[in-house]
């Protein structure tokens, strides 16, 4: 069953319980973190909770829990709830306080639910999924996993009205990455991704699948790439903890490779898998 929690307590998660003046409801002042459960673990939860304390530092928010207790909180969720295959989303807001842009010293909230994990169809890791450029219209401070999405939100929006599966977003006349995922790029055997900068979501994901090419003795390179190259790819896909790695098909229509899931891209996904499923001992 689904379930929340908010400031010590489990609630069903249709309950009211958000007073209208919480800033994370006021002004979107908060971060976030995005865990997926597989057979009752979740996977890189450490990481995950690593960078929310990175994200809230970001922006001046002190967690209401110890880095320890939040991964108690999340394992406890996820018992309470009795699913195998569940996400996992927990905020951490700067709390309730008068309506006022500048902030007094409150405390923080933290929320969290566990649902049922959604499926991404079969068919897309077959065929890939479609994707389009578009400007990418976002604050300078995008490793910060802010609850503020109306840009992402926009453009993922926009991608779905054309049946495409993502926006790959452009600043500056370079990729920076998708609304909601890493983007690389595979050309003459060779890895690409963006740099981590304060452009780009440091992924969970992407750091994984840089240390599994490593692994697989696949070269990756971190640098700045334009439009053209992504679409003159041998290969290229997505990374995100929702998604995995989703191979893609086309980019405005323009085909990428064959059109087909690459090989690289297959085998870095197999490796994913396989890192997912052997970290079932380490988290129980
Ligand atoms: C903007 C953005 N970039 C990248 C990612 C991928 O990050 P991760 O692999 O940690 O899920 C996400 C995930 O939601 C995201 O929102």
């Amino acid at each position: 069953m689904s379930i929340g929690f908010i400031n010590g307590q489990f609630i069903e998660i249709n309950q009211a319980v958000i007073p209208i003046e919480e800033r994370g409801h006021q002004f979107g002042d908060g971060v976030y973190e995005f865990v997926k459960v597989y057979n009752s673990v979740p996977f890189l939860l450490e990481e995950h909770i690593n960078r929310l304390e990175k994200s809230a530092a970001g922006i001046d928010i002190k967690l209401p829990y110890s880095l320890g207790e939040i991964k108690a909180i999340v394992i406890e969720s996820i018992k309470k709830s009795g699913l195998k295959d569940a996400e996992v989303y927990f905020q951490a807001t700067r709390g309730i306080a008068p309506r006022n842009h500048a902030f007094p010293d409150v405390s923080s909230s933290f929320t969290l639910t566990v649902k049922p994990s959604r499926k991404v169809p079969k068919q897309s890791y077959e065929e890939g999924i479609d994707t389009i450029l578009l400007e990418d219209e976002r604050w300078g401070r995008c490793h910060i996993k802010s609850l503020n999405l109306l840009p992402n939100i926009l453009a993922k929006h926009q991608a779905a009205k054309g049946g495409n599966f993502e926006a790959i977003l452009v600043k500056d006349g370079y990729v920076t990455e998708g609304t909601s995922s890493n983007v690389f790029v595979v050309k003459n055997g060779v890895l690409y991704t963006t740099p981590l900068t304060s452009n780009i979501l440091a992924g969970i994901t992407r750091e994984a699948i840089l240390k599994l090419a490593e692994s697989a003795n696949v070269v990756s390179i971190e640098k700045k790439f334009t439009p053209e190259f992504l679409s003159e790819a041998d290969e290229a896909f997505i990374s995100s903890t929702s998604v995995e790695i989703l191979p893609i098909r086309a980019v405005n229509q323009q085909l990428i490779g064959n059109g087909k899931p690459g090989e690289t891209t297959k085998t870095l996904h197999n490796l994913l898998c396989k890192l997912r499923d052997g970290s079932f001992a380490s988290f129980e």
